[in-house]
Formats: C-alpha cells, structure tokens, sequence
C-alpha cells in the first residue's frame, strides 16, 4: 500500500488544533493501510461523495452485535481499506484509564487491526476504527482472554451506557452515576450483546442537572440526579463571594472582564423562580420554590450545595429526528432513590416495566418516544403503573380533544337515539 498524494488533506495539517490527517499519516508510517485511508478520504474530499459501500452485516459468534461492518467501493484503488469495520469495545464507567490497560489494548489493535481509534464514539464506547473479518474473532478472543473486557452494543438492542464523572470528581452528583452505569451494564448484559428489541435503546447517567453527559438529549432512559430537601448554604462562604474573595462560577469567565461579583445581578435576578433574596448580608433560599436548575451552585460551588436528601429524576424518550422528529426526554418520575444497597431495584424494575410493554407494543425500528408519542403519555404513564401529576407537563393541553375511558362517564358509551328522540323531536 503505496502513500497518495493528497493536497487537500494536508491543509488540514496546518492551524493550531491537533489535526487527524497528521496523526494518521504517522500511524501510516507503521500500518500502510493507513495510506489508503488518506487516500479513500482525499477521493471524497475531490468527488464530495463517500466512497464506503451500504451496510454491512459482520460480528463473533454469541453476538448479534458490536461491530459494524464497511467495505471500500473502490477496493482496487485503495485494497487497504477494503475491508474497514469498526469495533466497538465497552469503555470504564467515566473513561478513566490507566497506561497499562491502554498500552495492551494498543497493542491488541496494532495485532489486529489499523491501529486507528475513535475515543470516544457518542455513545461511549471505545472505537477501533478499521480491521478485516478474518481477525473479528481473533481479536475478540484477546480482548476477552487476554484483558477481560467486552465489546459495545449496536443494532436494536441496549447500546453501550455512559455516565457523568459523578462522585469521583464532582462535589454535585447526586448519586453514585459510574456504580449505577457500571452495574446496570453488567446486569443487561444479554440486552447489550444479543438485540432482541423493537429498535435501539440508550441509558445515560448524570450526577445532577448540568447532566454533562446530555442524558436528556441522548439516552431512552435519563437517569439525572437532584435533591427534594433544602440547598446548602454555608453563609461565611457567601460573604467571601460578595467581597470578592472567592471568583464566581469557578473562575470560569476569568478570561474576561465582567466587573466585581454582584450576588444579586448574577444570583438572584438570574434564579428562574425567583425564590432567593439577601437578608442583610444572609442569603436565603425558598427551596419550596426552587426547581434545582443549579445556577445558584454552579456561580457560587464554595458556598452553596445540593441537598442532603439526594435521588435521581428519571425522563424517558429522547430521540434524534428520524422518523417523526427530535425529542428530549420527558419527566416520568420526580424523584427516585437510587441506591447501591438495594442495587438500584427501584430503576431496573422501572426500566423492566418499560420494556415489558415497548417490546410487544413497539413497532418495527420505533423508538420509546415515539412509542409514547403515539400512544398518548397517559397510556404510557397507566402502563408504568404511575399516577399522573402535574409535573409531568410543561403546560395543559390547549385544544379539548379529551378521551374519557367509558367507566369514567357515567351512564356509559352504549346510548339508544330511540330514548333520545323522546325529549327531543327529529
Ligand atoms: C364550512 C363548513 C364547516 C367548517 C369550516 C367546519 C369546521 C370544523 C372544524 C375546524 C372542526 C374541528 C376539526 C378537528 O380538528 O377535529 C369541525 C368539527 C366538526 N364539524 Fe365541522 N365544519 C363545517 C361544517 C360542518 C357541518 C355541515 C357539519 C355537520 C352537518 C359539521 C360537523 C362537525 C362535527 C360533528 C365536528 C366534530 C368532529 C369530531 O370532533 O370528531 N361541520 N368542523
Ligand atoms: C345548532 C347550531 C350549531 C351547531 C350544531 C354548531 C356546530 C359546530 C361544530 C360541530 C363546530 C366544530 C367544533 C369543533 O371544533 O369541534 C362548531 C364550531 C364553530 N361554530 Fe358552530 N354550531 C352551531 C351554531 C353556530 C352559530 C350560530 C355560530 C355563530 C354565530 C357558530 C360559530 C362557530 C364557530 C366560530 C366555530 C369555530 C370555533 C372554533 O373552533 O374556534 N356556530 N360549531
Ligand atoms: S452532571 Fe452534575 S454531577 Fe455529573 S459531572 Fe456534571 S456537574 Fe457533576
Ligand atoms: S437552584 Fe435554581 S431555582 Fe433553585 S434557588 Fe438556585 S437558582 Fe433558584
């Protein structure tokens, strides 16, 4: 495999980020078939087209899922690139590392594969981007053998879960994401590796409402972490904010000057309910009021902290836009323990429930959400056995189009026009 010209490529050599056509021409210099990913790219920078052929159906025994296959179409021009399938392999709850396990999973890759990774795919997984079919199964058989770990998901099935750094490094996680993520991934291991779903299903976990894993946009079941007691305060720790002692928000607009800390501007009139005030030099908070949008703790982390009573709200549904338009989850339990002590029953009962019903009910490649949109949420909330209240909407609905079920309306829906023509003449 022969290097290509490829001067559209190396202006993305040039500028201050680190630049991928560089880093892949140095693994060039010990994986050839790294040249003809270069080359591959350079025709479709030229013809603006891709050049992989559709799909692909590859994978190891046992499995039903974790790799996806890809061919060149033009296999002559670039043999290297012929065969190009991806490996997903399940990455540590919060992708910490030690050199060691990266070192030997390199090491693996470099065996069997291009020696090319994506770290991160979205989902989470770790991604060993191009191998021939013929070294899947090698591969997988050291990569279970040789250091204990597993491929990710793909197809219609529990993809990969991901989690939030949480309580390794957060002062605000509300529980314990990389236990929860860590231990829900071993216990649905089956649902992760052989697809048995109407279409594909996502779980992601954070540790509060900042959700830095995008829970809410990018996973089926949104688990995000909250508090229902009282925020707290530690009121020596506010004052050295109003004299300026601590930097607002971790100094984190330290690159620009915004003037002196001003609790009350960048507080208070920013506070979404309008449920905090300064009594004299005391801050305080009507946490009856208070939705946990967590402005107040992310502008003062020193001085102000979730509460004592911590637990997880759970959203379910989110969706790209394919087939009837893009969603985010939607609130179905406020509040839930979640706890290691009862490992997490609460949520996987409620994850059970859901899939119970979305398997028979799903239809071919329709996501819960639009499972949900379809049915209407009350049906989905009577499904989940859980009694609608009014934080499960934004807003009531506007128009009147109102079902009642017929044990609701008294008299019931069987109706005689013969009794009705008696009091009113046709
Ligand atoms: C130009 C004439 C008419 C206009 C502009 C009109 C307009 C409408 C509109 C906007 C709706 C609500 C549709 C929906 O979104 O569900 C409606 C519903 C309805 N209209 Fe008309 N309408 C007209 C004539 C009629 C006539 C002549 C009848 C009966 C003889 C009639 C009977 C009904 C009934 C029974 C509904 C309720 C249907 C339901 O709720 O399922 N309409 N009409
Ligand atoms: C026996 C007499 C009438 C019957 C059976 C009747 C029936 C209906 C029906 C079925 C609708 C559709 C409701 C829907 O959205 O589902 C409607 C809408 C409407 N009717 Fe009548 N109607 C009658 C008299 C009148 C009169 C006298 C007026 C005006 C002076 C009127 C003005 C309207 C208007 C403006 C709407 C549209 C309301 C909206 O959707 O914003 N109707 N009517
Ligand atoms: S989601 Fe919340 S708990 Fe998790 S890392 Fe982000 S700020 Fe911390
Ligand atoms: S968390 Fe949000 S809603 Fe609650 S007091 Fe702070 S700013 Fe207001």
């Amino acid at each position: 495999m022969a290097k290509h010209e490829t001067p559209l490529l190396d202006q993305l050599e040039t500028g201050p980020w680190p630049s991928f056509v560089t880093d892949i021409k140095r693994q060039a210099e010990t994986k050839p078939e790294c040249w003809d990913i270069l080359g591959i790219l350079e025709l479709s920078y030229e013809d603006r087209i891709t050049h992989w052929k559709h799909g692909g159906i590859v994978g190891v025994f046992g499995y039903g899922g974790g790799i996806v296959g890809r061919y060149a179409d033009v296999p002559e021009q670039f043999p290297g690139v012929e065969h190009f399938h991806t490996v997903r392999v399940a990455q540590p709850a919060s992708k910490y590392y030690s050199t060691a396990n990266l070192r030997q999973l390199m090491d693996l890759w470099e065996k069997h594969g291009s020696g090319m990774t994506n770290f991160h795919g979205s989902t989470g997984d770790i991604i060993l981007l191009g191998t021939r079919t013929e070294n899947l199964e090698p591969l997988f058989w050291d990569l279970t053998h040789d250091m204990g770990q597993d491929l990710g998901g793909s197809g219609s099935n529990l993809r990969t879960p991901a989690n939030c750094v949480g309580q390794s490094r957060c002062e605000w996680a509300c529980y314990d994401t990389e236990e929860c993520c860590h231990h829900l991934t071993m216990h649905y291991q089956d649902e992760i590796h052989r697809p048995a779903f109407p279409y594909k299903f996502k779980f992601k976990f954070s540790g509060c409402p900042n959700d830095c894993v995008a829970a809410i946009a990018r996973s089926d079941v949104a688990v995000i972490g909250t508090w229902r007691d009282d925020i707290q305060i530690d009121q020596a720790a506010v004052k050295e904010y109003v004299a300026g002692n601590y930097p607002a928000n971790g100094g984190a607009h330290s690159d620009k000057d915004w003037g002196p800390f001003d609790i009350q501007k960048e507080v208070i009139d920013l506070c979404p309910t309008e449920c905090m005030w300064m009594e004299g030099d005391e801050l305080k908070i009507d946490n009856s009021e208070c939705t946990r949008c967590m402005h107040c703790i992310n502008v003062m982390p020193r001085a102000l902290r979730p509460g004592l009573d911590k637990g997880a709200s759970i959203c379910v549904g989110a969706k790209a836009p394919i087939l009837d338009g893009a969603q985010f989850s939607t609130l179905i339990i406020p509040f839930m323990k979640i706890s290691k002590d009862n490992e997490f029953e609460e949520l996987i009962d409620f994850i059970e429930t859901i899939w119970d019903w979305w398997m028979e009910v799903g239809k071919n490649r329709e996501r819960v959400g639009e499972t949900m949109q379809r049915v209407g949420l009350p049906t989905f909330l009577s499904v989940m056995g859980v009694e609608p209240i009014p934080q499960h909407v934004k807003e009531p609905r506007s128009n009147p189009y109102v079902f009642w079920k017929e044990e609701e309306v008294e008299g019931g829906f069987e109706r005689d026009i013969i009794e009705f023509r008696k009091r009113h003449a046709a």
